[in-house]
């Protein structure tokens, strides 16, 4: 069956499924509780009656433990207001028969929010809201009877805020998403999306970090840090191994244990242990033959167990379900997930919340299947979150965040995330405002601020390429302008079109075409400006994949723009420079040598325009750094021999056999050339590496490491610090080098220096052996290598681990339900 027939089937099954269920979705409430509960006072001190009986129950009572109030509170629901409340609210704004957001019918308490938790009336216990997403909150604009707007703040995709390598700057962009959150009266956000880039094609690369787990786990930690000190949770997602969106919801991915520990929950292991997230989604699809949502081991054993994690565990919206794929397909009035593997499994939430699964819960407790010490574990878990939530403490919110304010932080934000990829003779920064600038591209007219699908934001405006480069006083072309601009504005229309009749929110994205401008036209230009920009654009989202042509591979259409541009303006003696308005990566290779200067923006969110433009102006000098590695060719990706799985169109099993070899652990490791590595990323200025000391030649329990960084250019900037450790490999293979720690200095000023200190500590020196069920550091010689990138070592220096150390035991988990084994080198 072809790709598009499946997308078509598995969008109608799910439309006609949430109809067949026929969940009512008007009948839920429009307003939760109110906040004028009647007041109880007992020794001058005021308690809120919630249930209203006129006396103060314990689960009332502010000055008892949580934990004693929660007891109250379980003891006081019946088998049904259990099973509501171990289910979500279904799916707010979301009509079932036209499968669109829509801002008819129910809305809930704050519309286009993606759920929420039961609301218990007779109990006064409120709906908890959580709603998307990574980029900023994703909430309607527009309300129903309403002439307010409901803006939310765009920021830069993920993708973008990790290519920051800035764990500062990152916080107080979560401290910024935390104010919406908190101000539009939502709980908890569905975010940060912490997915490995196992592959360039993953239609969602966007919304993840990196290729690397340390990196994706400190920005993780940072953000939820930074939102979650506004008293709002978050959901770190998505919980495990979903590293591909082609049937992520029937495809089984078959991981080793060590690559699961080492690359596929690291980030989340070190977000869990530094920022302690209110919850965690677990992922649509199987690992090792049983759904995430299923699994003791990654729920329980691992999550809580070993590293400690004290919130509470949401499936993935329907998560859980058997795909779209018809046959066992998911939504007919009685189909259901397996809710009491789930349960039991510490999965303690079920995302939206099908009516077909509150009766499979009742039934199973009532048959004694699902246990009554499982139940108020997960009821335990939920009400935890709920007594935590600004909704249950009746917080005012306002409808008014700060957006004046977060508009300057995603501005910001954005212009450290833009990596300068390349700059040929000081091509940029360009600050000559006396001709127009001749721009090319017609998304450099319409500017994409993040991907599609939940990761997207309902922002007020989008500054574009154009409107950035003005603002920021340049001239721009008229006579090009006049051409693009009713050209990308009529792509767009259609594009939407076409997006609005298949499936509206959750359809993928297609590439515009080019503008075919006839040669004439270009060295006009050419005479007339002193330098081209020809941006090229890319976007994907949830629900499929990109693809090698045309996409990841730059289209004909792309590629006679850049050498007809190229030719022209070089033939004058003026330059070229490409602006990558994209989520993921793309070829280069073939390409690159042809242009002067390449910024890579990625999707930088609503302010992008004006971001790009501080950094072609040089009032910003770049600063981002690649967090993953771009290939010569498509074929070099080390998941390429066994990606996207098989079947190809619909793939229901898919083996990682590279391993640990993800990124550029292997493109180091085994020696193929990229054409741009991992932490790459040019500057106006030159930075000098000196005076590499580490605090003791012999390993203890940790170490220091310093590195003088000292600005030897004409221009301020800020560089960021990598540590690699190759560690010796003894009992097994490893990768060349690792990164273990980074850093960034402050704005340096020419001549000036910053001593920047990272910790090493003894997990940072080990690896998961598996056959001894332990993290281990081997003894003998470690190398630390600090630099610019992974390819790019300034200073290295050695120390010994005198014995092995066993840093950390843990439980058997994972074990494949296939036989393969992991690549070697
Ligand atoms: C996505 C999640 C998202 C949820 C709710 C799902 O389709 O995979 O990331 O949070 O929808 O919108």
């Amino acid at each position: 069956m072809k790709n598009h027939t499946i997308k078509k089937l598995a969008k109608i099954s799910l439309l006609s499924a949430l109809v067949l269920t026929g969940i009512s979705w008007n009948t839920h409430p429009n307003k939760i509780n109110t906040g004028k509960d009647p007041i109880i006072t007992v020794n001058g001190l005021t308690f809120k009656d919630l249930n209203k009986n006129g006396k103060l129950d314990l689960y009332e009572d502010y000055r008892l433990p949580v934990n004693e109030r929660i007891k109250d509170l379980i003891k006081k629901m019946t088998a049904d207001e259990k099973a509501s409340m171990l289910i979500g609210i279904g799916m707010p704004g979301f009509d079932p028969v036209t499968f669109k957001f829509t801002t008819e019918g129910f809305q809930g308490k704050v519309p286009g929010a993606a759920g929420g938790t039961y609301e218990l009336k007779r109990l006064g216990i409120p709906t908890v809201v959580v709603s998307d997403g990574p980029a900023g909150l994703r909430i309607n604009p527009k309300r129903n009877n309403d002439s307010n707007y409901y803006y939310a703040t765009a920021f830069p995709v993920g993708t973008s805020l990790a290519s920051t390598w800035n764990t500062e700057l990152i916080n107080n962009v979560g401290k910024a998403i935390g104010n919406e959150v908190k101000e539009y009266g939502v709980d908890v956000l569905l975010g940060p999306g912490m997915n490995i880039h196992r592959n360039p094609l993953c239609g969602r690369n966007f919304e993840y970090y990196s290729e690397d787990p340390l990196l994706t786990g400190k920005i993780s930690a940072a953000i939820v840090n930074g939102i979650q000190s506004y008293g709002v949770g978050t959901s770190i997602k998505h919980y495990a191994a979903n590293n591909q969106e082609r049937n992520r919801m029937g495809v089984n991915a078959h991981v080793s244990e060590r690559a699961m520990r080492e690359i596929y929950l690291r980030g989340f292991e070190i977000s869990v242990k530094e920022a302690q997230p209110w919850t965690i989604m677990s992922s649509y699809n199987l690992l090792n033959g049983t759904y995430t949502s299923q699994r003791k081991d990654l729920l329980t054993t691992v999550l809580r167990n070993e590293w400690g994690f004290k919130g509470l565990v949401m499936t993935d919206w329907f998560g859980g379900y058997n795909g779209f794929s018809g046959e066992n397909g998911p939504f007919t009035p009685n189909s259901v997930s397996n809710v009491t593997a789930q349960l039991s499994a510490g999965n303690d939430l079920l995302m939206p919340g099908l009516p077909s699964q509150k009766q499979a819960i009742l039934d199973n407790m009532k048959s004694g299947k699902l246990s009554a010490a499982v139940v108020n574990k997960d009821l335990t878990r939920i009400l935890e979150l709920v007594m935590r939530s600004p909704s249950m403490n009746n917080y005012k919110y306002s409808d008014k965040p700060n957006l004046k304010e977060n508009a300057e932080v995603t501005r910001q934000a954005a212009a450290e995330g833009t990596i300068l990829l390349k700059n040929d003779k000081n091509t940029l920064p360009f600050s000559s405002k006396s001709v127009p600038l001749a721009i090319f591209g017609l998304t450099s007219y319409d500017f994409i601020s993040g991907g599609t699908g939940s990761g997207d934001v309902n922002e007020a405006y989008t500054i574009s390429l154009i409107e950035g480069l003005t603002n920021s006083g340049f001239a721009i072309d008229k006579e090009l302008e006049g051409m693009y601009k009713p050209y990308a504005a009529d792509q767009k229309a259609k594009e939407l079109e076409r997006r609005e009749k298949n499936g509206g929110l959750l359809a993928t994205p297609k590439r515009l075409l080019e503008l075919e401008l006839n040669k004439e036209i270009i060295e006009n230009k050419a005479n007339s400006s002193e330098i081209a920009l020809i941006t090229i654009g890319r976007n994907a989202g949830e629900g499929d994949d990109r693809k090698v042509e045309e996409d990841f591979n730059l289209a004909a259409d792309e590629v006679n723009l850049i050498n007809n541009v190229s030719e022209a303006f070089h033939a004058k003696g003026k330059k070229v420079v490409v602006v990558l308005n994209i989520g993921g990566v793309i070829e280069t290779a073939s390409w690159k040598d042809k242009v002067d200067a390449i910024l890579l923006p990625w999707q930088p969110g609503q302010e992008g325009g004006n971001s790009v433009a501080d950094v072609f102006s040089g009032k910003v000098t770049p600063s981002g750094k690649l967090t993953m590695t771009f290939p010569v060719k498509y074929e070099d990706t080390p998941s390429f021999k066994n990606w996207i799985g098989t079947p190809a169109e619909n793939p229901t099993s898919v083996n990682y056999e590279e391993g640990v070899y993800v990124g550029y652990r292997y493109y180091n490791t085994f020696d193929v050339k990229p054409s741009y590595e991992f932490g790459y990323g040019l500057s106006y200025t030159t930075f000098d590496y000196s005076d590499l000391k580490l605090s003791e030649p012999t390993f203890a329990n940790k170490m220091s490491v310093s590195v003088t960084i000292k600005n030897t250019g004409k221009t301020a900037g800020k560089e960021v610090v990598q540590l690699y450790l190759s560690a010796p490999s003894k009992s097994i293979d490893k990768p060349k080098e690792e990164l273990k720690a980074f850093g960034k200095t402050r704005l340096l000023q020419p001549g000036e220096s910053q001593t920047i200190t990272l910790e090493l500590n003894a997990k940072n020196l080990a690896s998961f052996i598996p056959n001894k069920n332990a993290w281990i550091a081997e003894a003998g010689k470690y190398k630390v290598s600090v630099g610019s990138s992974s390819l790019d070592i300034k200073k290295s220096a050695e120390f010994t681990l005198a014995q092995e150390k066993i840093v950390e035991k843990t439980n058997p988990a994972f074990a494949l339900d296939v036989k393969f084994t992991d690549l070697k080198h």
